[in-house]
């Protein structure tokens, strides 16, 4: 069963992204920072957060938001104390990953050519690694889609690496994404760009 994730939700979003982001820098900052980064997509008015609940345990979840550029800078502001504090162990055995996440929070959505009002972010979806290739992350992309555009987006954009992702861009090529843009982020990371209209998707 599929509906928006609650504040009671945030510890098992926290383990699905633990497992299925394993060495990504977000996940390198620990589960205290990673509650306080999914708080606002919970709570925030353009945020938008579901989860699936199988035979009541939460397996997968997607996370996102309208207008990213504003909800970054937003969220960024409202919980940077918070959000340093839950990195802390990490941001004391190297200080460059403060610079880092400021960066990335203030300019992750803009630097790349998606951002307006009226398109939404799908920032992360993932599902327990038990539990996938069960149509779970299909049934999680849908529903984000959907709620979306009832939001008021006309298209969902998302950023995923263009190496060693087979699988996953599969999976949003499957799901009717295509590639906007290919860039090379900041980190050095081959990244596409990818976007689906959703009011192509509406009448077909
Ligand atoms: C991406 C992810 C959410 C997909 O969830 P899932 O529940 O396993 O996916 P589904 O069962 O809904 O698969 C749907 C489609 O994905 C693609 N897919 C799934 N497994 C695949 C595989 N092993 N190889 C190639 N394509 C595959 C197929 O297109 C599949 O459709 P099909 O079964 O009709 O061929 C899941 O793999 C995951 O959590 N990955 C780790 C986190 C991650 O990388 N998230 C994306 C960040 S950008």
């Amino acid at each position: 069963m599929i509906r928006k994730a609650l504040p009671d939700d945030l510890g098992d979003i926290v383990t699905i992204h633990m497992s299925g982001f394993d060495g990504f820098f977000l996940s390198s900052l620990g589960p205290s920072f990673l509650r306080t980064f999914y708080m606002d997509f919970l709570t925030d008015e353009n945020g938008c957060c579901l989860v699936d609940v199988e035979d009541g345990r939460t397996v997968g979840f997607a996370a996102g938001v309208i207008d990213p550029s504003s909800y970054f800078r937003r969220t960024f502001r409202r919980r940077w104390p918070r959000l340093i504090l839950g990195s802390l162990g990490r941001v004391v055995k190297n200080p460059a990953v403060l610079a880092k996440l400021a960066r990335r929070a203030l300019t992750y959505p803009s630097s790349s050519s998606h951002g307006g009002s009226d398109s939404a972010l799908l920032s992360s979806i993932a599902v327990l690694p038990e539990f996938h290739n069960r149509k779970i992350g299909e049934r999680l992309l849908d529903a984000f889609l959907e709620e979306s555009a009832s939001m008021g987006a006309s298209e969902v954009v998302l950023t995923t690496d263009r190496h060693r992702n087979e699988k996953v861009i599969a999976f949003y090529k499957k799901m009717g994404f295509d590639v906007k843009r290919v860039f090379t982020s900041y980190e050095g990371r081959y990244m596409y760009e990818l976007a689906l209209d959703l009011d192509r998707r509406a009448v077909q």
